[in-house]
């Protein structure tokens, strides 16, 4: 599903990553760790196509990235619905219009998109702050507004940078639950987290970004 073949990337010259190769099948539930600045967020934004490979080879749900097309990037986004890490919501739109604003780019009816939108709010619980501007939820809530919009147009992957990042852990916990209920509806998800108490117990496997490779791939 995922498969990264002797992959590097620097930025100015400085290496986050060097000679990186892993596969993560379908289905799979990952996890990516390592220290601050190790290169996390670069792998992932590599799997998506906002960041582009120096060398090395990405396959994605069957996507060659190497050879992939600026026009075809967007239905390799529809494939991969993305949590950032710094949220990216909308302050001046409703939580609705955030989550449906990931379909309108792809000329769905509008009676579909109520539709796509209703159920992916219902199932983070927030069918009934649809109206309501970001910026008065709380931390937890707008996360939950981040999953729903990743997840509305159905993607085979996730990716979730640390999703949990500034939630207590009560919160944190309901989040991780969501990602397991996405991933067992079939899609599979990679998190990138420093915090190690989001895969201990998980019996899933957990690559370690160390000095600009995988130093290891444990199951926790
Ligand atoms: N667009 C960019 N231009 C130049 N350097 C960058 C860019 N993006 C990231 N870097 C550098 O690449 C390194 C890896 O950054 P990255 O954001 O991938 O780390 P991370 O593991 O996600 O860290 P954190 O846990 O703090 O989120 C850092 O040294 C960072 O400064
Ligand atoms: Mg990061």
């Amino acid at each position: 599903m995922i498969q990264f073949i002797n992959v590097s990337k620097s930025y100015d010259g400085d290496i986050v990553l060097k000679d990186v190769s892993f596969t993560i099948e379908k289905g799979e539930f990952a996890f990516l760790t390592g220290p601050s600045g190790v290169g996390k967020t670069t792998l992932l934004k590599l799997i998506y196509c906002a960041e582009r490979a120096d060398t090395g080879e990405i396959v994605v749900g069957g996507w060659d990235l190497k050879k992939i097309r600026q026009r075809t990037i967007p239905y390799l986004r529809r494939s991969v619905g993305v949590v950032f890490q710094d949220f990216r919501l909308l302050m001046n739109k409703s939580v609705f219009d955030n989550v449906a604003l990931a379909l309108r780019i792809h000329d769905m009816h509008p009676q579909e998109i109520k539709q796509y939108v209703g159920d992916v709010l219902r199932e983070v619980k927030l069918k009934h702050k649809e109206n309501i501007l970001p910026e008065h939820l709380s931390g937890g809530e707008q996360q939950r507004v981040v999953i729903a919009r990743a997840m509305v147009s159905k993607p085979t992957v996730i990716l979730a940078d640390e999703p949990t990042g500034n939630l207590d852990a009560d919160t944190s916990k309901a989040i991780m639950g969501l990602f397991r209920e996405i991933n067992a509806r079939g899609a599979t998800v990679l998190i990138a987290t420093h915090n190690d108490s989001l895969f201990h117990g998980m019996g899933r496997r957990v690559f370690y970004l160390k000095d600009a490779h995988i130093e290891k791939e444990v199951v926790e």
